[in-house]
């Protein structure tokens, strides 16, 4: 199905990006879009949070904003599927074009703003995925973020906590897109625990018996200084888990000019390294304490395999998808099961962590 993708490329990307994935998001609701058997193997399932993940993979947010195709990603082999960002108010974000690729270095750039269809219609889409007799297995997480006109952000936060935390595996507060202005200013100690401690009351009274653990992603841009601070912070809070990381604002030099002066996030194939500098550090920072998720520029199994021996206990992807095709996950499982083995490890949750010294 890998060279079935391989001819569709080209075609594919003679389309505008944001058209090749409308076109994808409908294939995928028509039900045109191929599933996959995906790798079931016990050496790959874990249990954090009280919940089962099939296997460490996930779908990163933005791919689903509006929480429309979870069942079908599901059929794509991902273990997890993260939907959103949702905003409360539906919004239209910024104006097109607003997503660019380089398909030389597996990279994109997008300057999205979170359009958004709002909570009421997210949530609406969601009731119809809960709704059917026959769950996929996997674990369904939803990224909850502010609306651009929104001044006071735990606001929004906590509305949107209220109507979808009940119906979450687990819930990630966004607070690291960089197109939405103001909204990484919230990577700060102090507005952090403060928010924490608001949104965690918020969970209590609306969630029920079951609250959805609460993650927070972050942005690769942080210095040591900011990383050190918000990985005390997020102990002292009582984060459940990290999401790292989001796109990028920096430009590695070997971009080719057009691309790099593109405004927006970058993902893919240059972020790989410094999203896994940053899990490494978080880890190192938090002795291993808060399970993370780590995400930017994984594209193959060895790329997973680094980001898990940094500390992350699941990856994440989403720029790989629209280099290697909707496989992409099956294929990561299949190396990491190899890599598994290569290493003597009979269980993915003996990796997780293994490039810090333990002594
Ligand atoms: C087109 C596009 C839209 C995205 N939208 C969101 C979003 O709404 N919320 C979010 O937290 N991250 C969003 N991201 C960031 C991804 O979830 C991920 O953190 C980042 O792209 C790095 O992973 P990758 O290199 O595998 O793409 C978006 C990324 C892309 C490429």
């Amino acid at each position: 199905m890998l060279d079935l993708y391989a001819l569709a490329r080209p075609l594919l990307f003679q389309l505008a990006p944001e058209t090749a994935h409308g076109l994808s998001i409908l294939a995928m609701k028509t039900g045109l879009m191929p599933g996959c058997k995906g790798v079931q193997n016990a050496a790959l399932e874990q249990t954090l949070w009280g919940l089962k993940f099939p296997n460490p993979v996930g779908l990163a947010a933005g791919f689903d904003k509006n929480a429309e195709v979870i069942g079908p990603c599901f059929k794509l082999g991902f273990g997890f599927v993260e939907a959103g960002t949702v905003t409360p108010k539906a919004q239209g974000g910024n104006p097109r074009p607003r997503i660019f690729r380089c398909p030389e270095r597996e990279a994109v750039i997008n300057r999205m703003g979170f359009p958004n269809q709002g909570m009421q219609a997210f949530k609406a889409n969601l009731e119809a995925f809960l709704g059917r007799k026959h769950r996929p297995a996997g674990v369904l997480g939803i990224n909850i973020g502010m609306n651009k006109t929104q001044s006071e952000p735990v606001k929004d936060y906590a509305a949107l906590i209220q109507m979808l935390g009940p119906m979450a595996d687990y819930l990630t507060i966004n607070i690291s897109s960089p197109n939405t202005p103001g909204l990484r200013d919230l990577q700060k100690r102090g507005v952090l625990l403060e928010m924490l401690g608001e949104l965690k009351e918020v969970r209590r009274k609306s969630c029920g018996e079951h609250p959805p653990p609460l993650l927070v992603k972050f942005a690769p841009d942080l210095d040591e200084a900011q990383q050190e601070e918000l990985a005390s912070a997020a102990l002292e809070g009582g984060v459940d888990g990290l999401i790292l990381t989001n796109t990028t604002l920096a430009r590695p030099d070997d971009l080719p000019g057009a691309f790099a002066a593109e405004k927006g996030g970058l993902s893919g194939q240059p972020l790989t390294d410094k999203s896994t500098q940053v899990i490494h550090n978080f880890y190192a920072l938090t002795k291993g304490q808060i399970p993370i998720i780590g995400v930017g520029g994984v594209s193959s199994g060895a790329q997973a395999y680094e980001k898990i021996k940094a500390g992350a206990s699941l990856v994440q992807l989403y720029s790989s998808l629209v280099y290697q095709g909707p496989f992409v996950a099956q294929s990561i499982n299949s190396e990491l099961l190899s890599l598994l083995q290569q290493d003597g490890l009979r269980h993915i949750g003996e990796a997780v962590g293994m490039a810090h010294d333990k002594g």
